[in-house]
């Protein structure tokens, strides 16, 4: 029995949701552990594109089961906006298929208030992060004054927990000079979702471990990227959870051993939304070809993406950190046009050569690219389902990724189609 973790090996946006989509026609249980609405993750199934932030994407598939860990921050009206969303497009959500931690802490108004308040006092300094106040909540949770799920089933108790975080954020609010805020409308807008969102809270671990007994093949859906892990992304440019594959295990409440394979989702290129370093950026035409043909916009944001060349040494380096066994190389059909490609294989730093990215940001700043050159293929990728259908170029382009970062491709995508995919090895088989 297998167990596959996804997660992102870039900075964010590599195609997880097409993947996690494609995969979970083989899992029966899709997991998210970590993040919250900042992420967006994109399914395009027959034409029709669903994106979805916080709901697990084997939501769209029948019979699947959805959970959402306790390592998720959960905004609750972002939670029940999306549900509703999502039953629009005809995609049946209940109690069956949908079940969230009654652990999972919860996103408020004043994190999110908090956080567009200290990203637009800190000017150029600011993280670029997507104003949903998943920084503030992170916080709030490592410094035990958090509100969960099932806080929400007493008045009692969430009057209490409201005031115990709320002395917390008044103190600083006040610092700030920005208005106090008041605990009572809050705790009667919260007592009105109440029921909506308890009604799918549960012991996530124990639903975990009876699925297992089961027999039940599970993948654990990651958000965001290695690069925006809180303690192996590109600090203080990250996001405020730890992205790597053993998240899965803590942020669901299942040992390590849960999980048998770990596929990285690695883009043919690279892009970054946000601030902070990128040493292979392209702020060229190359750069603006690769936005206009790859559709760079944030899922979330709507920001426009930064794009770059695929940069070897990084993505070499994540797979060392978080385990990765195979990747998925998306978007390849988005190279196509391209007449050379280039490929990150090491950096010079102050003159002197690294075969890593050193940790320190201002050292990562200076980091300059040294790369290898790769003909491009010059025709159409798109939709091809066959690693040897492939054009030669490209196949050595892949072949040549593959040595280079010593993991195997596992899959290949050549559209955001869920079928156009070339599957070599199958993470739940190999
Ligand atoms: P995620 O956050 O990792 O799930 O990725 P996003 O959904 O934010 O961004 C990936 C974008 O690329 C989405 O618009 C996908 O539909 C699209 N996409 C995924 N795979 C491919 C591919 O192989 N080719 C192309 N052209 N687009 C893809
Ligand atoms: P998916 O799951 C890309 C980035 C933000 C910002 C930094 C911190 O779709 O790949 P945050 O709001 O988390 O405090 O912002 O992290 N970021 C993402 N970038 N994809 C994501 O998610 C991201 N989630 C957060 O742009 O730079
Ligand atoms: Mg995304």
């Amino acid at each position: 029995m297998k167990n596959v973790a996804i997660v992102g090996s870039q900075w964010g946006d590599e195609g997880k949701g097409k993947i996690v989509d494609w995969l979970s026609s083989e899992a029966d249980v899709v997991v998210r552990f970590q993040g919250g609405h900042n992420a967006g993750h994109t399914l395009v199934i027959d034409g029709v594109t669903y994106k979805l932030r916080l709901l697990p994407s084997g939501i769209v598939r029948k019979d699947k089961v959805s959970i959402i860990g306790n390592g998720v921050v959960v905004d609750p009206w972002a939670l029940l906006d999306e549900i509703n969303e999502i039953k629009l497009k005809g995609v049946e959500v209940n109690q069956k298929n949908l079940i969230v931690s009654e652990a999972a802490n919860l996103i408020l108004p004043f994190h999110r208030e908090m956080d567009e308040i200290r990203e637009d006092a800190a000017g150029k300094a600011k993280i670029g992060t997507t104003r949903r106040g998943i920084g503030p909540a992170y916080e709030d949770k490592v410094g035990r004054r958090s509100i969960r799920v099932m806080d929400l089933i007493s008045e009692k108790n969430l009057d209490h927990r409201l005031e115990t975080v709320l002395m917390h954020h008044n103190a600083i609010r006040k610092g700030l000079g920005k208005e106090i805020y008041k605990k009572d409308k809050l705790k009667e807008n919260l007592l009105s979702i109440a029921p909506e969102i308890l009604k799918y809270s549960q012991p996530v671990w124990k639903k975990i471990d009876e699925f297992k007994s089961q027999g039940k093949k599970i993948l654990f859906e990651g958000a965001q990227g290695i690069l925006l892990d809180v303690d192996h992304g590109t600090y203080p440019f990250v996001t405020s959870s730890n992205t790597v594959a053993s998240a899965a295990a803590t942020g669901s409440g299942c040992g390590t051993n849960s999980i048998n394979y770990v596929l990285g989702i690695t883009k043919a290129y690279t892009t970054r939304v946000g601030e902070g370093p990128f040493p292979t950026e392209l702020k060229d035409e190359i750069g603006e070809k690769l936005g206009t043909v790859g559709k760079e916009f944030g899922t979330v944001t709507s920001r426009k993406r930064r794009c770059g060349w695929f940069d070897g040494v990084l993505v070499r380096q994540t797979i060392k950190i978080s385990g990765i066994d195979g990747i998925a190389l998306t978007k390849l059909d988005v190279l196509d046009q391209l007449s050379e490609i280039k490929m990150c294989i090491a950096y010079e730093v102050d003159g002197k050569k690294m075969d890593y990215l050193p940790a320190a940001v201002n050292d990562q700043l200076k980091a300059k690219p040294i790369y290898k050159t790769f003909k491009g293929w010059n025709c159409s990728t798109k939709g091809i389902k066959k690693f040897q259908d492939l054009p030669e170029n490209a196949k050595n382009y892949i072949k040549e990724l593959e040595k280079f970062i010593q993991t195997k491709v596992a899959s290949i995508s050549t559209s955001p189609e869920r079928n156009d995919t070339i599957l070599i090895v199958d993470p739940f088989k190999s």
